[in-house]
């Protein structure tokens, strides 16, 4: 009985930072990593983009306005668009003084500077290629950089590494261009379409407003691209009774701005 009874205890989900632990520190950057390592998280979730000059740097919106005080430092450059700025110009930004007066002169980091601080920081990676669509190349250039930081060693591509996006195309040239490195595709396939995502993605991380057990189970029904169980990861859930209900569906992560509390809920 006791062999059976804890053969059927779930597993607590995996527990990501997302964009660092931003409930908590102002998100993609340094300091929100940080501050997930010290809550004792290992897995954080950020999102990459191309400045104007092709340097890669953490940032989440397509636009520089609500993390930085571009809107100060450039005010003729409107609509302040990530992609219209030099790695240099941003750089001079802010992006920590809107979160808190304890984070002023907090910057957007490239993500070499990112790499560098999260492998010091024993941390492991769910990066999401953001906006695929208006960035040509961008899955290349972050299997270049996370190459020459050593990130797509054998050590790091089995435990530490996974590539997201809600782009299908890009998670796919990701898995064509690095067939080792595990995958993610963010969004709510359709049941009868999840066998094809299978072929390309080793995950399905949709937001947990569009899920249910039943479909937990369809996906757990496949295998990934790299034939084992296709899982699930879920975002963005920052609240106890939410992440209790979800893990009760079965998911295999739950994405959160709040991990303390749903590791509080779950673990
Ligand atoms: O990792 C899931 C989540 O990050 C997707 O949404 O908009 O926060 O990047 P978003
Ligand atoms: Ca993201």
């Amino acid at each position: 009985v006791s062999a059976r009874t804890a053969e059927a205890k779930p597993v607590a989900p995996v527990v990501f930072a997302h964009r660092g632990a931003s409930a908590y520190a102002p998100e993609n950057t340094l300091a929100a990593v940080d501050k997930a390592d010290a809550l004792g998280f290992d897995w954080v979730e950020n999102d990459v983009q191309f400045t104007k000059d092709g340097v890669l740097v953490v940032v989440h919106d397509t636009d520089l306005k609500r993390t930085t005080d571009v809107e100060e430092v450039f005010p003729d450059r409107a609509p302040w668009a990530v992609k219209d700025f030099t790695a240099a110009e941003i750089a001079r930004l802010d992006a920590g003084s809107w979160f808190g007066p304890q984070f002023a002169g907090t910057r957007v980091p490239t993500l070499k500077q990112y790499l560098d601080r999260i492998e010091r920081n024993h941390q492991k990676l769910l990066l999401e290629i953001k906006s695929p669509e208006i960035y040509p190349g961008i899955e290349k250039e972050t299997l270049r950089v996370l190459s020459q930081q050593g990130w797509l060693d054998r050590k790091h591509v089995k435990n530490r590494l996974v590539i997201q996006s809600f782009g299908a195309d890009s998670v796919k040239k990701v898995h064509q261009q690095r067939p080792d490195v595990t995958t993610g595709f963010l969004g709510t396939p359709a049941v009868a379409d999840l066998p094809s995502y299978a072929t390309f993605t080793d995950q399905i991380n949709p937001s947990y407003t569009s899920i249910s057990a039943d479909y937990v189970k369809a996906v757990h029904a496949l295998k990934g691209a790299h034939d084992k169980k296709l899982r699930v990861n879920t975002w963005t859930v920052n609240d106890a009774a939410t992440a209790a209900k979800v893990a009760g569906f079965g998911v295999d992560g739950i994405i959160t701005n709040t991990p303390d509390v749903v590791r509080g809920a779950t673990g």
